[in-house]
């Protein structure tokens, strides 16, 4: 029988009478039910202010990249992700990287925009000269909103105007560009975007509709360099292999969106182990990718006169050490603490880093032996666990997995069966 999934005020139920509303609805068994009773290190008093009708804590491993080299200083990066191989192959990067001083980074300051849609506008022009003419006030407006962050050198830095064509007329978009320091800063910048309405309103005599950040963050860039030795990297054919490789995604959109993910497995990876906002941060990056009107990649990789690799990584970076999840997330804090950045743009750096470590080591493996071998290893333990593995069993099944080149659950079951015996 299929139950109906209306229910009102669910959020009102404690997390224990939510379980026992969806054991019954998806028919959960007892075992079922009692896994989403752990919540582990992220307690359920604080995961229930965090989102609404919370009935459990999804773990995902969080790994340890090593090797990282960043202006000079080593870090170690937590990386919290599902996907095997993506440690293993930044960590490797990293490695390969040190050898010829590391990753070079730098950044531009944190500013977001913020943008206010005003529509019904007879005169757009003569509204852009008014609000720009109104700056100052409007800017004030803003800054009044949050006094910790002016006090903290930050607030609404600039005002900036456009008309824009659009289906159904000429629009205004009023932009406010509000410098966050070491926070995210959606919230700082939608509660001025909506403080500014009213002034703009009266100051055009449209209608303002839309105010809301824009995840495309232009003026919050990280940049990432580093030189790859050839002979580390395994020799000139594989540095050309990889230029060819980036050529490629260039060129292609179908191909870019999947050397552009590969970036994206390590920056997010790091993202989420900070407790910052994965999708602000895929959003940005895909939409700076395509900022040309061709949808393009984020790395660039050239041969130097010496014949080395060298890479490069540009990409919007909106994230915080302060306030959301990284405050209230136990593990974004210690992930926090390991990575000892004490500044957001320090974090953006890093994050950026890891992104240009994470798309050389999947080059490097596509242009010569291909991901399959290296990630079908790791894969082999997942497929012996999914098999019911445990213990020493997991190495045993996922080792003959792979030299037996059949890395699926029916064999590993099969083998699970024969090792069991003995
Ligand atoms: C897999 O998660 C990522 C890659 O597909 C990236 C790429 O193709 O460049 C290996």
């Amino acid at each position: 029988m299929s139950r109906s999934s209306e229910f009102t005020g669910f959020y009102k139920l404690p997390v224990t009478e939510r379980v026992k509303f969806v054991k019954d609805f998806g028919n959960l068994t007892d075992q079922e039910e009692e896994l989403l009773h752990h919540s582990g290190p992220l307690s359920f008093e604080v995961a229930d202010r965090m989102i609404e009708n919370v009935i459990g804590i999804l773990p995902v491993p969080l790994g340890l990249a090593t090797n990282f080299l960043i202006n000079g200083r080593d870090r170690l990066i937590p990386m919290a992700i599902e996907e095997p191989s993506v440690v293993a192959a930044a960590s490797n990067a990293a490695r390969i990287a040190r050898t010829t001083g590391g990753f070079n980074t730098t950044s531009t300051e944190s500013i977001m925009i913020g943008q206010i849609q005003v529509v019904g506008v007879s005169d757009p022009q003569n509204a852009r000269f008014e609000i720009l003419k109104s700056t100052e006030k409007l800017l004030n407006l803003a800054n009044d909103q949050d006094p910790l962050l002016v006090s903290l050198g930050g607030g609404a830095r600039e005002l900036q105007v456009r008309v824009i064509d659009t289906a159904v007329g000429k629009m205004v978009i009023v932009e406010l560009l509000v410098d966050c320091r070491d926070a995210m800063g959606a919230n700082a910048v939608n509660t001025m975007a909506e403080a500014v309405a009213q002034m703009i309103e009266q100051i055009t005599g449209g209608r303002v509709l839309l105010r809301i950040i824009s995840n495309l963050a232009v003026r919050r860039l990280a940049r990432a360099k580093a030189v790859f030795s050839k002979d580390q990297l395994g020799g000139e054919a594989i540095v050309e292999g990889i230029v060819d490789a980036y050529a490629f995604a260039a060129a292609d959109p179908f191909r870019c969106a999947t050397h552009n993910k590969g970036i994206m497995n390590g920056v997010t990876a790091v993202v989420l182990a900070t407790g910052n906002d994965t999708r602000a941060i895929e959003a940005g990056a895909h939409a700076y990718a395509a900022r040309s009107g061709h949808y393009t990649s984020l790395t660039t990789w050239e041969k130097s006169k010496e014949g080395n690799l060298v890479g490069t990584l540009e990409m919007p970076m909106a994230v915080g050490i302060v306030g959301g999840a990284t405050a209230s997330n136990p593990i974004a804090k210690l992930a926090l603490k390991i990575l000892a950045v004490r500044t957001a743009r320090e974090l953006a750096e890093v994050i950026c880093a890891v992104g240009l470590a994470q798309n050389l080591a999947a080059l490097r493996a596509l242009a010569s032996e291909g991901i399959q071998r290296g990630h079908m290893r790791l894969h082999a333990r997942n497929i012996a666990i999914g098999a019911g593995a445990t213990g020493d069993l997991i190495d045993r099944i996922a080792a003959q997995l792979v030299a037996e080149r059949k890395i699926r659950v029916d064999r590993a079951k099969e083998l699970l069966y024969e090792f069991s015996k003995v």
